[in-house]
Order: structure tokens, then C-alpha cells, then sequence
């Protein structure tokens, strides 16, 4: 793909020369540059009695009480990574003195994109029209873009042309940058600034993050993807796989630990694959056998484990490490051999039904969830038929449906027999319903027994009860008050309602 870097519209000014080589100090010093001009902006409109209006009673005062400078707000589309790239981007934006508002009405927007299917991309470029009609309400707003989808040259085409009101745009690549962008931006004036790299080989430690929940957090232990599965975009726009060092991800866990953290995820595209390419390799499941041994910590999930790198010793590791939850995720995509080949699986039906079962006699009552592709290109009746039968002979906890959706560069969109939308339509509702049902069965599975819950809010449609996960992701309701969020509570389970449960603490 190309490489946007030397199509920048300006060129770093003499304040980023004077810029630390470090990244972490770079980007610090980047962080104090901007909220000076942040607070400047702020001071000014404050002087001139129009930031009450802009802001609004509640938040004006909010920001003066806090001695901040503005508002932004971050909406994320896509998967758990860009969950976890929005929380790095909104500490960035903390750090500059700025507040985080649940609406797109503020001083910094920043949509973090999806393209993984075509639906992703067209909801931001919906939500792109009605930004830009409050841009003209505040002209001195900024809009910026960043994410997988950033990563596709025709997509930067088409907002250069059709959305020029965009202020600022960056990759998968540079997230830590964003305080050098924006300095960038603030200083260059008009005109849009655009940082895309193709890949990068670094990996920026140590710089701060906002979390969305206390007592729980997302954490990478590797970016990018090596398997071009035949559909899919993301080792495109996610770049060549690299590991964090264990010691950076231990370090990490412990931090969040002492902060108050009880339960991780450890994300990675194919974390099977993780630390084959460290200067001292080590494996997934010798990782895990050290995160498990972390004091405090009492919940460790990880995501997503590709079936074909899925080893013995994982199977053992996780049938040995009692704060390892009784949860896999393990992709299917389709029930054909032949379709799986056609997709760059690496692995047949029975491939799969053999681990699912190494799996269950190692971890007895282990919740199995999975994500299906319906219409891939060339899939007939028999193929689908397959997929069918997998799904009644695994019976999952809950699969992850997806209509196939051709993206541009990878090997599918060139397959002839794409399958008629009419057809894959009616395969699609086949599948979800025989998903739907057997899900409400398996789910229920666990009613009159006592499980650990981990209280993640108060219930939303019932006063005096709060919700929380099982070990096994099933959600459960119970009486309780929001001194239980974020403590793991025994909760005997009363009713089964299909999905969720109904219970009382004992
Ligand atoms: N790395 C993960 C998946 C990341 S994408 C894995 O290998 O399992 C999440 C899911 O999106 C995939 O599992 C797949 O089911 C789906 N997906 C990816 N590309 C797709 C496409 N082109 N059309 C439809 N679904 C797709
Ligand atoms: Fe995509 Fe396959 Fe990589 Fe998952 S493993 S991100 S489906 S290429
Ligand atoms: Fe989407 Fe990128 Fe994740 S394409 S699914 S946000 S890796």
C-alpha cells in the first residue's frame, strides 16, 4: 500500500526539532506544548463570557472545578484492540487538560474506525455528515480520524475530496504520536494534517492511558497479524505481528493490579501465536503460567486464539491455572474443510472437532464461543450444511455471525462465484436461529449451583440489583448496591433466563 508519509501537507516546525529523541519524553513534551495553546484557547474564551454558553452550565463548571481546557470526545468502532487504542488516546488527551464528554458536541472529536466488514466503514461516514454540521456551529472544533480504516489509501482519497472539513488523520501505526500531531494541527492552521504509516517495528511503552472500567482492563500483549485468512483486512491495515516483551506485559498487569484491577484481557489477533519472534522466544501458554502467579489478580481472559496454533501445552496452562477463566473463543469461520482451505485456515472440520474435544476433557465445563462467516465466495448449499452441523455438534455458548464482506486487496474479492445476497440471506437467518436456540439451551446450564461474579455496574432496568460476568462471561443480575462493583461476589444462580441469569448473593 502506499505510503502517505512523504504526501504530509506540513512540515514538522522548529518546536519539534527542539522535541527529545526519546519517544515517551517526545511525546510528553508534546502533551505540555499542547495544552498550553489548549489553555490559551480556553482562557480566551473564557475572557470574552462565551464559555458558559459553549459548554454548558454543568460542564463549564466541571471544567473549572477540574483547572481543565476543553472537552473531547472518542467514539470507537470495531473490535477489543481499538477499545483498548481509545483508552491510550484518551489518556493522551487527559494528560493535555481536556474532559471527556458523552457527546460528539466538543472541542476534539476523534472517531477510532473499523473496517473488518463494509458496514463498519459506512457508519462513519454516516456519522461524518452529522459532524460536520456541527463543525459549522463551532468552526473552531477538530476533527480527527484514526483507526484500520485509515490505513486503506482509497479511504484517505475519498475524505480528501468528499470531506475536507476533517482536520486530522493517522493510522494504526502512531497512536502515541497523537500530542505531536496535534501540535501540528494547532500550530499549521488550515488545511488537513495526515500522519499514515505502513508498518512499524516499534512498540511505545509507558505512556498514559485512561481506562473505561477500575476494576478491569484490556491488555495488548502483541499487535498485528501474520495469516492472511483470505477475507479479512486486518494484517493490512494492523501491520506484521509483534510482541511486547513478558516483562513489559508482567509490569504492566502489576500496575493495574495495585490500581485496583481484578480482571485482564489479553489481547492479540492470534495470541497462540505470541512470542515466537522475542529475542528469547517464549510461548502463549508459558506467558500465561507467569500472569497467573500475579498477586491480587484474579481473572485472566485472553482473545482471540486462531484453532490451528492452539497447542497441547495451552490446553495444559489453562487447565492449570485456576485464575485463567473457563472461557474460549475460538474462531470457526465455516464448517467445510473445503471452504476453510479456500479461507487460509489451516485447518479441516475434524481439525476443529478434535481440539474442541482435547479442550473439554482438559477443562470439563468450559463455555466455547466462536465467530461464523455465512456466503464466503464459492460456498454452495453442502458447504453451508456443514457449517450447520458444527455448530450443533460444538454447541457453542454464543456464536458471532457475519455476513462475508468483500474487501478490496484482500484474496477473496478477486474469487469468482461471489454468493447471491438473496441467498446468503436466507443461510444467514438459517444460521442464527439454530445458534439462538441452542445458545438458550447450553447458557442455562449452570442454574441452581453457587459461581464467583464479578459486579461490573448497577442493573440498568431494575433499582437495588447490579449486574456482573460469571468466570464463564454469562451475565448475572442480583440484589446489591454499588459498593459491589468491581468485587467478586458468590452468587447462587435461581433462574435461567436463556442469556442471563436471575440470583442471590450467599
Ligand atoms: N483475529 C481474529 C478475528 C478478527 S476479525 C481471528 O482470527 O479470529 C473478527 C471476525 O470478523 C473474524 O473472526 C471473522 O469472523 C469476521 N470477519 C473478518 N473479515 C470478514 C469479512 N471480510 N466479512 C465478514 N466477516 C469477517
Ligand atoms: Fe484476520 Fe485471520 Fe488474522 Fe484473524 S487470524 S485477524 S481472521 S487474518
Ligand atoms: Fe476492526 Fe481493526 Fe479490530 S479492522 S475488528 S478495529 S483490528
Amino acid at each position: 500500500m502506499n505510503n502517505y508519509k512523504n504526501n504530509r501537507m506540513f512540515h514538522f516546525d522548529e518546536i519539534s526539532k527542539m522535541a527529545p529523541a526519546e519517544e515517551g519524553d517526545r511525546q510528553r513534551y508534546f502533551i505540555e506544548q499542547v495544552r498550553t495553546i489548549w489553555k490559551q484557547k480556553f482562557e480566551d474564551l473564557a475572557a470574552s463570557g462565551e464559555a458558559k454558553e459553549r459548554y454548558g452550565e454543568a460542564v463549564f463548571a466541571r471544567l473549572m472545578e477540574e483547572g481543565r481546557c476543553g472537552t473531547f470526545h472518542i467514539a470507537t468502532f470495531g473490535c477489543q484492540m481499538n477499545a483498548r487504542d481509545s483508552e491510550k488516546l484518551a489518556g493522551i488527551l487527559d494528560q493535555i487538560g481536556l474532559l471527556e464528554v458523552d457527546s460528539e458536541n466538543a472541542d476534539f472529536v476523534l472517531y477510532n474506525t473499523c473496517t473488518v466488514r463494509d458496514n463498519a466503514n459506512q457508519k462513519v461516514y454516516g456519522r461524518l455528515g452529522y459532524l460536520h454540521t456541527l463543525k459549522r456551529k463551532r468552526p473552531d472544533m477538530i476533527i480527527a480520524l484514526c483507526g484500520c480504516m485509515m490505513q486503506e489509501p482509497t479511504v484517505i482519497e475519498k475524505i480528501k475530496k468528499s470531506y475536507s472539513f476533517v482536520d486530522l488523520i493517522f493510522g494504526t501505526h502512531n497512536i502515541f504520536k497523537l500530542a505531536e500531531l496535534l501540535e501540528r494541527k494547532l500550530t499549521a492552521g488550515k488545511g488537513i494534517v495526515i500522519d499514515i504509516w505502513e508498518g512499524t517495528e516499534q512498540i511505545v511503552e509507558d505512556l498514559p492511558v485512561d481506562r473505561k472500567y477500575p476494576f478491569k482492563s484490556g491488555v495488548n500483549i502483541m499487535f498485528g497479524c501474520n495469516n492472511f485468512c483470505s477475507y479479512c483486512i486486518v494484517p493490512y491495515v494492523r501491520g506484521r505481528e509483534r510482541s511486547r516483551k513478558p516483562e513489559d506485559i508482567i509490569d504492566e498487569i502489576k500496575r493495574l493490579v495495585a490500581d485496583g484491577v481484578v480482571e485482564v484481557m489479553l489481547l492479540g489477533q492470534n495470541v497462540n501465536s505470541y512470542g515466537k519472534n522475542l529475542e528469547t522466544p517464549i510461548t502463549f501458554a508459558q506467558l500465561l503460567r507467569q500472569i497467573n502467579e500475579i498477586e491480587g489478580l484474579e481473572r485472566i481472559r485472553f482473545m482471540t486464539s486462531h484453532p490451528k496454533d492452539l497447542s497441547e501445552e495451552l490446553i495444559a496452562a489453562m487447565r492449570d491455572c485456576k485464575k485463567v477463566c473457563s472461557h474460549l473463543h475460538l474462531p470457526l469461520q465455516s464448517g467445510s474443510s473445503r471452504i476453510l482451505k479456500e479461507m487460509n485456515r489451516r485447518y479441516t472440520k475434524e481439525d476443529y472437532l478434535a481440539l474442541v474435544e482435547r479442550i473439554r476433557a482438559a477443562v470439563p465445563d468450559i463455555s466455547l464461543t466462536t465467530d461464523i462467516i455465512v456466503g464466503f465466495p464459492g460456498e454452495t448449499e453442502e458447504d453451508f450444511e456443514e457449517t450447520m452441523d458444527m455448530v450443533r455438534k460444538v454447541r457453542y455458548d454464543s456464536a458471532f455471525t457475519f455476513i462475508y464482506s468483500k474487501r478490496t486487496g484482500t484474496p477473496a474479492a478477486a474469487m469468482e462465484d461471489q454468493v447471491p445476497e438473496d441467498v446468503v440471506k436466507v443461510r444467514f437467518d438459517k444460521l442464527l436461529k439454530e445458534v439462538q436456540a441452542i445458545s438458550a439451551e447450553v447458557c442455562g446450564r449452570d442454574v441452581q449451583t453457587v459461581q464467583k461474579v464479578l459486579v461490573e455496574s448497577l442493573d440498568d432496568h431494575k433499582d437495588g440489583y447490579v449486574t456482573g460476568r460469571m468466570e464463564n462471561n454469562t451475565t448475572v443480575h442480583f440484589p446489591g448496591d454499588a459498593s459491589l462493583i468491581g468485587k467478586i461476589v458468590n452468587v447462587y444462580l435461581e433462574e435461567s433466563k436463556g442469556f442471563y441469569y436471575m440470583g442471590r448473593p450467599v
